[in-house]
């Protein structure tokens, strides 16, 4: 992400999984868009590989106009047939080496005609069963070598479901390829706003001065979507919010929120701030957890099932679908400030955000004036998506005779600035071709990620039912009282 100015390699970028339901709606966009910038490489060759015998290069180039028209309606005709020109499709049984060869043979075969110098990506857009046979087959070709050209790996989340499974992985992962050739994605990290976090931070003195203990009373992380599970049962249910989301996702919201300045803005020094911060967090306390699962309810006006109504949802399913949790983050900075992560579906609205809630004055001057007990703390409210931006919420006083305060905010909206932001399969997509693992995440960070949760994962409390449309079971509102509860439906 700090390469702009670096020209993208010619190469050919093989998605396993080519035909599945990401590849349509964000790899394959994403590729398209980076062709049609000129940043996907000067005659580098998309090969969609799948185990579907019905399909042809023909037949691939169709599905891929179809999601280019589903969701990357914007690219002009004549990007889209230069693009669908340069799409290929491969069959592959995983569990067949003959197949690995056969695609051996054809990458070679398309890397002579468009003389091409042997660059190659390989995204695995498969279910994490399947990883661990597509490497064998990887190595049993020498598909993980790279002869002439680089050879780069992309692996899909999650990384395992836990820690054992996570450092199995790892270690299968590493007998074929070593780490400076595994990207694992967390597309959180591919977010414009969510990359400003270190730039909000690392970039302006006067918030750096005041990231810490002595100024923050607590921060409070909130992803919540409105939506369900929808047709994707089969993989939640033996997932639930924890893997799905706080393991991945939060937890880098998190890292990125408590991390010190690192030495420089490369991989490997902000890699190394965030694996500390894994390594400083405090048990998880029993008490500091709230599991919830959606109850029918109403969200925008429409009413909706519960989740053990959804589709293929196992009857009587214990999953949870909403986790707030406590965190302590035990070093020097942040001694004694709580991190309060809170992901849900099927709450009222779709909403990421980060409230830094800063300490209260030390005397109330104004207590007694304002009619309700004034709470005059200060909260940077960082929106991370929809409506991207930041506010700053004060107190003033109400014009009048009278020293009445009025809490304000000071807002910033991107889009009122800036035309528009890149998707983050985009940018991520981009990084792996110039070869910066800046927003991957490294193997031990995975690593370290499971180990926090570890205790929760093995003794999950049972998930209390909470209303669709609302912000959870209260028991998650309790556990933030001390700070005085900011996270809430208006949000700002
Ligand atoms: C995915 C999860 O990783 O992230 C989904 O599997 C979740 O369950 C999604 O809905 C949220 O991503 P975003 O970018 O829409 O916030």
């Amino acid at each position: 992400m700090n390469n702009g100015h670096k020209q993208v390699e010619p190469s050919v970028f093989v998605i396993f999984g080519g035909t599945g339901d990401l590849s349509k709606r964000k790899l394959l966009p994403a590729l398209a868009r980076l062709h049609s910038t000129d940043a996907l490489g000067p005659a580098s060759q998309v090969v969609g590989v799948a185990r579907n015998k019905e399909h042809t290069d023909a037949s691939f180039r169709e599905l891929v106009q179809e999601s280019l028209t589903s969701f990357a309606a914007e690219l002009s005709k004549d990007h889209v047939e230069e693009f669908l020109s340069r799409c290929h499709f491969q069959t592959i049984d995983r569990s067949t080496k003959a197949d690995f060869a056969n695609l051996k043979d054809r990458l070679a075969k398309i890397e002579a005609e468009y003389q091409l110098p042997g660059n190659r990506t390989f995204y695995l857009s498969l279910p994490p069963q399947a990883f661990a046979s597509t490497l064998e087959g990887f190595q049993a070709t020498g598909l993980n070598r790279e002869d002439g050209g680089w050879t780069r790996v992309v692996l899909e989340k999650p990384f395992g479901r836990d820690l054992p499974s996570a450092l199995k992985l790892n270690e299968t992962v590493h007998e074929v390829f070593e780490e400076r050739q595994i990207y694992r994605i967390d597309h959180y990290l591919g977010k414009d706003t969510v990359q400003n976090l270190l730039v909000l931070r690392f970039a302006n003195a006067m918030f750096e001065s005041v990231w810490n203990r002595d100024r923050i009373q607590a921060v409070q992380i909130t992803v919540a979507e409105s939506l369900g599970v929808g047709s994707r049962a089969g993989y939640y249910d033996s997932s639930g919010a924890m893997r799905d989301m706080i393991e991945n996702h939060m937890t880098q919201l998190l890292t990125l929120m408590a991390m010190e300045v690192p030495s420089a803005y490369e991989a490997d020094a902000i890699r190394t701030e965030k694996i500390k911060v894994l390594r400083s967090l405090a048990p998880i306390k029993p008490e500091a957890v709230v599991f919830g699962q959606y109850a029918p309810g109403k969200v925008d006006d429409e009413e909706v099932q519960g989740y053990l109504q959804e589709d293929g949802v196992p009857e009587g399913s214990q999953t949870e679908t909403f986790v707030a949790l406590k965190l302590h983050v035990d070093n020097w900075r942040w001694q004694g400030v709580p991190f309060y992560l809170r992901t849900g579906k099927r709450l009222p609205h779709r909403s990421t955000r980060i409230a830094i809630r800063f300490r209260d004055v030390p005397v109330r001057l104004f207590e007694t004036m304002g009619g309700a007990a004034m709470d005059t703390t200060d909260i940077l409210m960082i929106t991370l998506q929809p409506d991207e931006g930041f506010s700053l919420h004060f107190d003033v006083k109400k014009p009048g005779s009278s020293l009445g305060l009025q809490r304000i905010p000071l807002r910033f909206q991107y889009k009122e600035m800036f035309d528009s932001m890149p998707e983050a399969y985009q940018t991520l997509l981009h990084d792996v071709l110039l070869g910066d693992q800046t927003l991957f995440v490294h193997g031990d960070e995975v690593e370290e990620a499971w180990r926090v949760y570890t205790s929760l994962i093995d003794n999950p409390p049972d998930p209390v039912p909470y209303e669709s449309g609302s912000w959870g079971p209260p028991e998650a509102d309790q556990l933030a009282i001390p700070e005085r509860d900011v996270w809430g439906p208006a949000g700002d």
